[in-house]
C-alpha cells in the first residue's frame, strides 16, 4: 500500500523554500512506485488541523519545477507553535486523524528550530497513539540559527542581498557625502543571532571598504565607542556605512527595537533599530543621514539569490524523500562542509532532538576585537555561501516569471476543527 507524504511550511519564509518544495515533489514524483501523492498543508500546521490540504498531484511539471525560482511560501506557512503533548493534546489527536484519514505515511515539516520540536512531538504522539509515521524535519531559516547543519538554507541567499544591497548603498553615499549624507545605516534580520548582520561585511573587500561598522545581537551595544567608531570613519573616508542587527541590545539585554508585540512562539517582533541607531548618530555627531529597513525585502529578494543556497535548498527536500524511502524518522537532514576552497558540501543527517528549540550564535572567532566587523575566520566560512547566482526567467513585461500554485484542496472527511 502506498502512502502520501504531507509536507508543510513554517514560521518566516525565505527567498528559497519553495526550492525546498520543489525538490521534495519532484523527488517523490520519480518514486511512484513507492510514494503515493504529495500533499501540503495549506498555511503550514493551520491548514493541517482545519483538514485544508492541498493536492500537488493537479500541479503540472512546469508549475513545480517553477517553484525552484520563486519566493515566498507557495503553500502559505504560519506562526503557530504547539505546546506540549500534555498543554496541546487534543491539536497532536487531530494532526493524528488528519494524517490517519489521508493516507499520510511521511510527514515533512520545513522550518527552523520550534519546527523540528513539532516534527518531534507528532513522531512521538504518532507512536503513542499506535499510528505509524515517519516525521522528517526539513530546515530552513534565513536566520541560519539551527544547530548541527553548517549552514541553513535561505540564509545564504539573505547574506548575498545584504552583502550586495551595502555594497551599492555605500556607493551612493560616498558620492554625496562632501556636502550632503555621511552616514548610511541598513537594518537586517537574524533575531538573536548577527549571521545576516556578519554577512554583510563580505561586501568589504579591502581595508578600509564599507560596512565601516556591523552592530550584532551577540555583542552589546556600547554608545560611547560605536560613536566613536562613526566619527573616525567619517573623518577618514568621508563618510560611514553601519549595519544593524535587528536584535541588538543594550547593556541590560534589553532589545533597542523591541516593539513589544509577541507572536506565537513568544518571540518579541523586532524591526525600526536603524531609525533608533539614526535618531543617536544625529543627537550626538550631527550628521545627515539615511536608514533602510531590509525587512521583507530580505527575505524574499530572489531575483539576488545565491545560486549555492538554491542548490542546497534543492537538495534537502530531495533528501528529506530519500530519507523517508530509507525508513528514516524523527530526523533532518543536513548540510555538511567537506572544505571551503574550493567549497564542497554534502548533505548529511542529525536527530531532530538535536535541533530542537536550540539556536546556533556567531562564534566569538567571528567577530572583531573591537565588537564592530567580522574576522577572516567568518568570512572563510560566510563566503562560500554567497556564491554563484540563479537569476529567475523574466518575461516581457520585464518582471521575474514566479508561479503561483492552484492550491486544490482534498475533500474533507472529518468533522469540522477549530484552531
Ligand atoms: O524567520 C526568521 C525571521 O525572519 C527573523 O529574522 C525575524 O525577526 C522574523 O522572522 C520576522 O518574522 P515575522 O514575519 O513573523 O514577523
Amino acid at each position: 500500500m502506498k502512502k502520501n507524504i504531507l509536507y508543510a511550511q513554517s514560521g518566516g519564509v525565505t527567498p528559497v523554500i519553495n526550492a525546498t518544495a520543489c525538490g521534495v515533489i519532484e523527488t517523490a514524483r520519480k518514486h511512484r512506485d513507492r510514494i503515493g501523492k504529495v500533499f501540503a498543508g495549506k498555511d503550514g500546521i493551520i491548514g493541517i488541523l482545519r483538514e485544508e490540504l492541498i493536492d500537488t498531484s493537479k500541479e503540472n511539471k512546469s508549475a513545480i519545477a517553477a517553484l525552484r525560482h520563486t519566493p515566498g511560501g507557495a503553500f502559505g506557512s504560519c506562526r503557530y507553535k504547539l505546546k506540549s503533548i500534555e498543554e496541546s493534546r487534543r491539536e497532536y489527536e487531530r494532526l493524528i486523524e488528519v494524517l490517519r484519514a489521508h493516507d499520510i505515511g511521511y510527514f515533512f515539516y520545513n522550518g527552523g528550530g520550534d519546527s523540528a520540536d513539532t516534527a518531534h512531538k507528532v513522531s512521538q504522539i504518532g507512536k503513542k497513539l499506535g499510528f505509524e509515521v515517519q516525521c522528517i524535519g526539513v530546515p530552513k531559516t534565513i536566520d541560519n540559527d539551527l544547530p548541527v547543519t553548517d549552514n541553513c538554507p535561505g540564509f545564504g541567499s539573505v547574506a548575498k542581498y545584504v552583502a550586495v544591497s551595502i555594497l551599492e548603498a555605500s556607493l551612493d553615499v560616498e558620492s554625496m557625502a562632501s556636502s550632503s549624507t555621511k552616514v548610511f545605516i541598513l537594518e537586517v534580520m537574524g533575531r538573536h543571532a548577527g549571521w545576516i548582520a556578519a554577512a554583510a561585511g563580505l561586501a568589504a573587500r579591502e581595508e578600509g571598504d564599507p560596512p565601516h561598522v556591523i552592530l550584532f545581537p551577540e555583542v552589546p551595544f556600547r554608545q560611547r565607542e560605536f560613536l566613536a567608531k562613526v566619527k573616525r570613519a567619517v573623518e577618514r573616508h568621508g563618510y560611514c556605512s553601519i549595519v544593524v542587527s535587528e536584535g541588538v541590545r543594550d547593556l541590560d539585554g534589553k532589545f533597542l527595537s523591541d516593539t513589544g508585540t509577541r507572536d506565537a512562539f513568544g518571540h518579541a517582533q523586532l524591526g525600526g533599530v536603524a531609525p533608533v541607531v539614526a535618531g543617536i548618530v544625529r543627537e550626538k555627531l550631527g550628521y545627515k543621514y539615511h536608514w533602510a529597513v531590509s525587512d521583507y525585502l530580505q527575505r524574499s529578494a530572489r531575483h539576488v539569490a545565491s545560486r549555492t543556497d538554491v542548490e542546497q535548498a534543492y537538495a534537502v527536500g530531495a533528501a528529506a524523500v530519500e530519507l523517508a524511502l530509507e525508513g528514516k524518522s524523527g530526523v533532518m537532514p543536513v548540510i555538511k562542509r567537506l572544505s571551503n576552497d574550493p567549497y564542497r558540501w554534502k548533505i548529511g543527517e542529525t536527530t531532530l532532538g538535536r535541533v530542537a528549540n536550540r539556536e546556533k550564535m556567531m562564534p566569538k572567532s567571528y567577530i572583531a576585537a573591537d565588537g564592530f566587523g567580522i574576522t577572516a575566520a567568518a568570512r572563510r566560512y560566510l563566503a562560500p555561501l554567497i556564491q554563484g547566482e540563479d537569476y529567475p526567467p523574466y518575461g516581457r513585461d520585464g518582471l521575474p516569471k514566479y508561479v503561483r500554485m492552484k492550491k486544490v484542496l482534498l475533500p474533507k472527511k472529518l468533522p469540522k476543527f477549530e484552531v
